[in-house]
């Protein structure tokens, strides 16, 4: 079986790691995705592991369309009975980009139309009443070259589920977990984020660290598929269980100015059973001070386009640059979409590496 994990730009060499590490063969990765190859439970192992990946797809097919029969017979030519039963619902969603197909409306009805067809002959039926277990077919035509798809994630697995309700401008839980991998977060780690807003950071590092995989805690569209036997969920999950680390000498220190935004990390590492990881407190950066002898400092400053002025914003990269003392055993790592920032911070990055906080193109600075 084929697989696709779909993933923000600039991550896919971690995406890659990370279906290496759990075992997945033919791993590639290619611009905003990676495909890998395993078999059904795969489905299970990925989606309940994959810290970095937005969702995991089955890949049915990839080709050429230009036109909307070329498409249509494509389409129609995958075995759709071996993985839609009869009273499957199977709504078409996907994007077009710099391609022939562009109008998605057009795309959604004639991939929809290709797989009632094929289904027909299988089942001797040419109305579906789509009142079962949800298969959400997904497409994406780029550059003329299709691939079909079906979701087996459901909502988009950033969503760990102890993130109910958010600050003002929260950092993606893939992106949050990616600056911890960079950042070489290991267990015996202080890890350190002094803008912490609703945890993310905080509770990403302290998962990573841990080796607490982020599926553990919620479910999938695809548990409710009969072609996955439910022991294979159960035995995935006892695996991920067996992989955490107890006893780990790892503790995070979080801070904010906005008490409730302390709060709200709060409640949301209580949610995930990683509180006891984490100590926090109300305090202005300008007051910051590093509690143990070596530290991981890693966050996310406020942005002068989504929070406050940008006058404001550099008023805080000179604080950091001033109190963020360069030592032995210190690594200080900063996303942020100011070009300005090194500047203003008053040095030079040891690295530097582009990354995307949603739209917003930004670079992650590490100082160490
Ligand atoms: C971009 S948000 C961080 C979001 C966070 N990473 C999350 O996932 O929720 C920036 C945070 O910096 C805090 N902040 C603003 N000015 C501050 C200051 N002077 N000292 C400490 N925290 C500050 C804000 O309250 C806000 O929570």
């Amino acid at each position: 079986m084929k697989f696709c994990a779909p993933c923000l730009f600039g991550i896919e060499g971690l995406v890659s790691e990370e279906l290496k590490e759990n075992e997945f063969e033919n791993v590639l990765a290619e611009n905003g995705r990676v495909t890998f190859e395993g078999d059904v439970s795969s489905i299970a192992r990925a989606n309940i592991c994959s810290r970095f990946s937005e969702r995991i797809l089955i890949l049915l097919k990839s080709f050429k369309a230009i036109t909307f029969e070329e498409l249509f017979e494509e389409v129609n030519s995958i075995e759709w009975a071996e993985y839609l039963p009869k009273d499957a619902a199977f709504p078409v969603n996907g994007w077009s980009l710099n391609s022939e197909l562009h109008s998605i409306p057009d795309c959604q009805k004639i991939i929809k139309k290709a797989i009632v067809k094929s289904l027909a002959k299988n089942y001797g039926i040419s109305w579906f009443e789509e009142t079962g277990a949800n298969y959400p077919i997904r497409f994406s035509i780029l550059k003329n070259q299709v691939s079909i798809m079906i979701d087996t994630s459901g909502e988009g697995l950033h969503k760990r589920g102890y993130r109910t309700k958010a600050n003002a401008a929260p950092i993606k839980e893939t992106l949050a977990a990616a600056m911890c991998k960079i950042a070489r977060i290991r267990d015996y780690h202080t890890l350190y984020d002094p803008f912490c807003g609703s945890g993310t950071i905080l509770i990403e590092g302290t998962m990573l660290a841990n080796n607490i995989m982020p599926g553990i805690r919620r479910g999938f569209i695809s548990e409710q598929w009969v072609s996955i036997d439910k022991s294979i969920w159960q035995d995935e999950r006892s695996r991920a269980l067996d992989l955490i680390k107890h006893n780990t000498d790892f503790i995070a220190y979080g801070s904010d100015i906005d008490k409730d935004a302390i709060e709200l990390t709060h409640a949301n590492a209580n949610r995930f059973s990683v509180r006891n990881k984490l100590k926090l407190s109300v305090c202005d950066i300008k007051h910051f001070e590093p509690k143990s002898e070596k530290g991981t400092l890693i966050c996310n400053p406020p942005y002068g386009e989504r929070m406050m002025e940008q006058r404001q914003a550099r008023e805080i990269y000179k604080t950091m640059g001033k109190i963020f003392e360069p030592k032995r055993g210190w690594s200080y790592n900063i996303i942020s979409p100011d070009e300005e920032f090194e500047k203003i911070y008053g040095a030079k990055a040891r690295k530097r590496r582009k990354l995307y906080n949603g739209m917003i193109k930004c670079t992650y600075y590490s100082y160490f």
